[in-house]
């Protein structure tokens, strides 16, 4: 997915930085990602350390990560699965179709009419295989997370959701087609929580915490509110021209909230290694974070000049404006 804030592109420059503190061995490690996202970082380290716990606030997050996260064992004929849904004759009452695209008369376009009937026939056709138990909460998950993949693909955006472009873009009128959002198989176990950063901390711990908190005022919960919508699929009246709904507002996206949040979560993680990712036109300065961490312990600071985030692959290209420092902050912490 193109998230915003996505270590896609930095998750080995993380994973060696992270060994260079930690060890190369991480084998008995408990890896917290508690800023989860889209999972890469999880997934990164779901191979290297005992136990992944993932986290975020948002649902569609969540959902991603019970997937690529939590499911950890062959899910058998799973293709299968993914085959049916993918054939099943199109409904035209579902919530998708009606409040967001052209043809039901919503005066919104975040799907072709086809691609929002298709949602709506695929995300209702999950439900009543869960209600009557033809799939279990794993597999659930699996063709959830195919779902919100296999949907963004398709959005009628500039990327995210905050609004819908007026004429159907290239990759927004091609048929939507539901792929497998395949998961790494190892024997260990890991946790998924749905959870405010500064309450789930207080009920964790282990031995690395990665942070990548929102760094600006932009709230993900309004950005990707239909991602939302589909994992949730919900009944409520859309809002507005956008057709938003109710949407969380996170401490880390708001100037006056993010240091006193920030000093929290570190000062109640107990976790011996933690590591920020942040740049540096975030809401708290370099000196601010500096200074919070440092309180706690061994403070060190590691920097990678990044390719910033488009909004839209389209936009014209200023490549001075391109370049932004990320950062990673790394604090041994006394327990
Ligand atoms: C920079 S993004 C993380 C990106 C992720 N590392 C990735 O590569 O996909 C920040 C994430 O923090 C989540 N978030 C914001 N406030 C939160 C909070 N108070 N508790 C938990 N998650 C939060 C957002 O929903 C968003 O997914």
């Amino acid at each position: 997915m193109n998230y915003i804030g996505s270590k896609y592109k930095l998750s080995s420059w993380i994973q060696d930085e992270v060994k260079k503190v930690v060890g190369e061995d991480l084998s008995d490690k408990i890896f917290c990602d508690i800023f989860a996202g889209t999972g890469i970082i999880g997934r990164t380290f779901k191979r290297d350390v005992k136990q992944v716990i993932s986290n975020d606030l948002e649902h569609y997050s969540y959902v991603l990560n019970k997937n690529y996260i939590e499911n950890h064992k062959e899910i058998e004929n799973k293709e299968k699965y993914i085959e049916e849904l993918n054939s099943l004759p199109l409904i035209d009452d579902g919530f998708i179709y009606r409040n967001y695209c052209l043809g039901s008369g919503s005066g919104r376009q975040y799907f072709s009419d086809y691609n929002g009937k298709k949602i709506d026939t695929i995300r209702k056709k999950i439900n009543v295989w869960k209600d009557i138990g033809r799939i279990n909460d794993n597999l659930y998950y699996f063709l959830l997370a195919s779902l919100v993949e296999s949907a963004d693909k398709v959005a009628n955006t500039a990327s995210v959701y905050g609004a819908f472009l007026k004429h159907l873009k290239r990759t927004a009128s091609k048929e939507l087609i539901l792929e497998p959002a395949y998961y790494i198989e190892n024997e260990n176990f890991h946790q998924v929580f749905n959870m405010d950063s500064n309450d789930l901390i207080k009920e964790i711990s282990g031995d690395i915490l990665y942070l990548d908190p929102p760094y600006n005022q932009r709230q993900y919960s309004a950005n990707y509110h239909l991602l939302n919508t589909i994992t949730q699929y919900d009944d409520f009246i859309p809002k507005g021209k956008t057709g938003l709904r109710e949407y969380n507002r996170s401490a880390y996206c708001q100037a006056k909230t993010v240091q006193e949040s920030f000093e929290e979560l570190i000062r109640e993680a107990n976790f011996k290694y933690i590591f920020l990712s942040y740049n540096n036109e975030g809401l708290m300065s370099e000196n601010d974070t500096k200074n919070i961490m440092s309180k706690y312990g061994k403070y060190t600071l590691k920097e990678m000049s990044y390719q910033r985030f488009k909004a839209d692959k389209t936009e014209s290209r200023n490549h001075k404006a391109d370049s932004t420092y990320e950062y990673l902050h790394i604090l041994e912490k006394r327990l």
